[in-house]
């Protein structure tokens, strides 16, 4: 077979484009923080990733903006108040999770915006979304800055201090994945639903499955 193959030196559009077209299904953070004024922020990331079990650890990254260069307001928000929340999207909230995403003008709040209905966290300030079936509190613990021009990214990490979860998603104690229907994210428009899920056996049998 012979493969085209491309330099990355050239504009971030063009590296997204294979990032985004390579890298997927992506499972989707709505990440609730709280502005200066107290007001609620939320949006969606799709670069996002669980890292740790314990410390129960997840990352996500956040890019400086394309059209102004400027941090987005979940950033500037974590760093001053040092947690956040997780929510989680799902066949039934991603059409109000995308519409969260609009970049609006800071402290303008994002449920509001969409009709999502905060609610009070036990461990943060950050509100979780009613409209998501688990929550992750979480305290702020790293932040990697990759650049400060448009396309760039940042690594936030925080560790989960308290988890939510709708019982009427588990079974058995566990999450099950065709009641919790989360959505994912693909390439350029594209979206993934979770209802074709298949079951393979682990092979290792040393491995932890429990
Ligand atoms: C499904 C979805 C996934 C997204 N994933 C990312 C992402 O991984 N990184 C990013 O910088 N922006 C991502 N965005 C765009 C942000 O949600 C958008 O810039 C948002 O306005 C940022 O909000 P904020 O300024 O309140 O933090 C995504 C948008 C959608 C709809």
């Amino acid at each position: 077979m012979s493969y085209q193959s491309f330099d990355t030196n050239g504009a971030f559009a063009e590296n997204y484009k294979f990032l985004i077209g390579s890298i997927l299904p992506r499972p989707i953070a709505v990440i609730s923080t709280r502005n200066i004024d107290g007001s609620n922020n939320l949006a969606p990331f799709s670069f996002f990733t669980a890292i740790s079990a314990k410390p129960m650890i997840v990352a996500f990254a956040p890019m400086i903006r394309s059209k102004d260069g400027s941090r987005k307001d979940t950033v500037i928000n974590i760093e001053r108040e040092k947690e956040f929340v997780v929510n989680f999207c799902t066949i039934q909230n991603f059409e109000k999770v995308n519409q969260a995403s609009t970049e609006l003008p800071y402290g303008e709040d994002e449920f509001d915006f969409a009709g999502l209905t905060p609610i009070d966290s036990l461990l943060v300030k950050a509100k979780r979304l009613a409209q998501s079936p688990v929550h992750f509190e979480c305290k702020f613990r790293d932040m990697l800055c990759y650049g400060t021009t448009p396309g760039s990214g940042s690594l936030i990490t925080g560790e989960v201090v308290k988890i939510h979860v709708d019982p009427s998603i588990m079974k058995e104690g566990k999450i099950q994945t065709q009641l919790f229907q989360p959505v994912g994210r693909g390439a350029g428009n594209d979206w993934f639903k979770t209802d074709s899920v298949f079951e393979l056996e682990r092979l290792m049998k040393t491995q932890i499955q429990k």
